[in-house]
């Protein structure tokens, strides 16, 4: 079973991309809990630890009104904005309806030591990019 919010295929671990930033251990972000990373380019990316030690990272800036999503709670899958109460749906990144709006998702991994791993690359463009 798989704990991680992006399955990857095997031969897609840390040894074989250069571009998988190190961030810690999974002991470093409490259950239900959160830690950011900041990007030299962009918005910062919120790790999320969720109750089934799920691991989540997407975008910290709210898609309403740039709110600090590290600092909402933490509730099964999703967490809620510490401003106005939207809630965010961790594996997809989107609000939940009726509030529409979305942040980037970027790949997590976690290897058998308990690191974890982050790409600074949101999901989606990983998935346009060429093979290498
Ligand atoms: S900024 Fe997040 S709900 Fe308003």
């Amino acid at each position: 079973m798989s704990n991680l919010a992006t399955d990857y295929p095997a031969e897609t671990t840390p040894a074989h991309h250069e571009d998988w930033l190190p961030i810690g251990h999974l002991d470093d972000i409490p259950r239900q809990g959160a830690r950011v990373v900041a990007r030299p380019e962009g918005d910062d990316i919120a790790i999320f630890r969720t109750a089934d030690d799920a691991l989540f990272a997407i975008g910290n800036r709210c898609p309403h009104q740039g709110g600090p999503l590290d600092q909402g709670l933490v509730h099964g899958h999703r967490v809620t904005c510490p401003l106005h109460g939207w809630r965010i749906q961790l594996e997809q990144g989107e609000a939940v309806a009726p509030d529409q709006g979305c942040v980037p998702r970027f790949p997590i991994r976690r290897d058998d030591r308990g690191n974890l791993y982050v790409r600074l690359t949101p999901v989606d463009a990983v998935k346009d990019a060429p093979e290498t």
